[in-house]
């Protein structure tokens, strides 16, 4: 497929930047990708990512050795190469749940300052035209503070337009997420930029919606809230089956051949967590509350997510009576499998309680203790999951990495001190646990 070449500038080299850049420049475009972290920058130029992203490494090396990706560490530089920019920086909370807005803003007076420096007409006589789009998640009616923005601040003498196009990719799957999306959402608000849009998403195969500003803003929030919710809601029935002696797994299985439920995220277990799911959710509250609608049901969404956490310790103390002075092995720390990633995951709520209610924590996770230290430099963690059962009195599955499913339970049970296992995610075959002597229980298929 013939790809019109377009100068594309990233401002932002996180998760959602780097995999945007490089996707961008794999697809046949100059992509300028700019971070003020300068050590940041110097890394990913020697090949060294962040963070773990399965091809993510392989594809930024090639784009930079055949010159379609470079990186730079000013917007100011970026600005007078590219007249498409993405806002692609971090939007954390704020103390009371909202979204930080304060490195968009930042950036886009960043961007106003360096267009003010630029010519204003192309050597053709042509006006100036800059595209800056939303490619973060952030809050509905973030798009018109930053056209205000640019108009308060920007050079008179130079056109622009500002779009939403915000991203929907998964850790451990962003690549494929990027080039093979379900759809691809724009907001824009001009023939001239739906036109852009057109270009640089030419080679790439999915329905395109485009709509306004505020919808595409809105869609990204409702998206990753609804799936919040439908987490959520699968861990509420699994409360119902312990009560009555039912099983999710089933339960989930009836609902989801139904199209209009459908199969994915109704895997009930210990609850969502990541980067994403609980900052946003979070974000579309206090957004609604702001604007005069209380979103409870989101609240409940949340709440339900943090007590399904929790439940793991009940089943703990189901299971060994006091937890003081027991030594517990968690295996799995990440908040899925396939990433080394820690932020909100459900281990981190998990072993605090532990701790508080006296337990020793040793744990494993293939990739994740490190980070895992700064949450919890005290606990013991171990090289292998044979060396963290060793003389446990119960085995906790947090995170359900493949790894985990062909362990030798056999082995386990002599090792341990008592036989039992908790498993969080519903992963582990309940034949081999029992073949082996384990007592074991299991989120949402246990009769209370
Ligand atoms: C999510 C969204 O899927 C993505 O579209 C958005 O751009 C960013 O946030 P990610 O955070 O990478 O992506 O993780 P995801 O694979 O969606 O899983 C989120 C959490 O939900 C994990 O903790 C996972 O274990 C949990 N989960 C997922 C369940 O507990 N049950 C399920 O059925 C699915």
């Amino acid at each position: 497929m013939h790809v019109m070449k377009k100068n594309i500038g990233i401002i932002g080299a996180g998760h959602v930047g780097l995999v945007t850049a490089g996707c961008f420049a794999k697809m046949g475009h100059h992509v300028v990708c700019a971070d003020n972290d300068t050590k940041k920058i110097e890394k990913i130029k020697k090949s060294e990512m962040p963070f773990y992203e399965p091809g993510l490494q392989e594809m930024i090396e090639e784009t930079c050795k055949n010159g379609s990706l470079v990186f730079v560490t000013t917007i100011a530089e970026l600005a007078k190469k590219c007249d498409i920019i993405f806002i692609a920086v971090g939007t954390p909370s704020t103390e009371e749940g909202g979204a930080d807005l304060s490195y968009v803003e930042n950036v886009t007076v960043e961007i106003a300052k360096a267009l003010t420096g630029i010519k204003k007409e192309t050597a053709d006589g042509e006006k100036i035209y800059k595209l800056i789009i939303e490619k973060s998640t952030v809050p509905v009616l973030t798009g018109e503070w930053v056209k205000r923005t640019l108009e308060l601040m920007g050079p008179t003498g130079i056109e622009f337009d500002v779009a939403a196009n915000p991203e929907f990719l998964r850790e451990g799957n962003a690549i494929k997420d990027f080039m093979e999306p379900d759809r691809i959402v724009i907001g824009v608000e001009s023939e001239r930029a739906r036109k852009i849009f057109e270009e640089i998403y030419a080679s790439i195969k999915a329905p395109v919606i485009f709509t306004d500003v505020k919808s595409a803003e809105l869609i990204k929030h409702a998206s990753n809230s609804f799936l919040a919710l439908k987490i959520s809601y699968i861990n509420a029935i699994s409360q119902i089956c312990e009560r009555v002696g039912g099983d999710i797994e089933k339960v989930a299985e009836g609902m989801g051949y139904d199209k209009r439920i459908g199969r994915d995220f109704l895997k009930a277990g210990i609850g969502w967590g990541g980067s994403c799911f609980l900052k946003d959710v979070s974000a579309f509250i206090k957004l609604s509350e702001d604007i005069g609608y209380k979103f409870n049901l989101l609240k409940d969404v949340r709440e339900i997510n943090r007590e399904q956490r929790l439940f793991v310790v009940k089943k703990a103390k189901d299971l060994l009576w006091n937890l003081k002075g027991k030594e517990i092995a968690v295996l799995g720390l990440s908040f899925k499998p396939d990433t080394d990633d820690v932020r909100d995951a459900p281990a981190i709520d998990i072993i605090a309680a532990l701790l508080k209610e006296g337990a020793s924590v040793k744990c494993y996770d293939p990739e994740a203790s490190e980070n895992m230290k700064s949450f919890f430099p005290d606990i013991v963690y171990c090289e292998n999951p044979y060396s963290a059962a060793e003389d446990a009195s119960l085995l906790i599955f947090l995170t359900e990495w493949d790894e985990f499913k062909t362990l030798d339970f056999g082995r386990l049970k002599k090792i341990m001190s008592m036989p039992h296992v908790i498993d969080g995610r519903n992963f582990i075959d309940a034949k081999k646990l029992k073949e082996a002597g384990f007592i074991y229980r299991f989120i949402g298929r246990d009769k209370a």
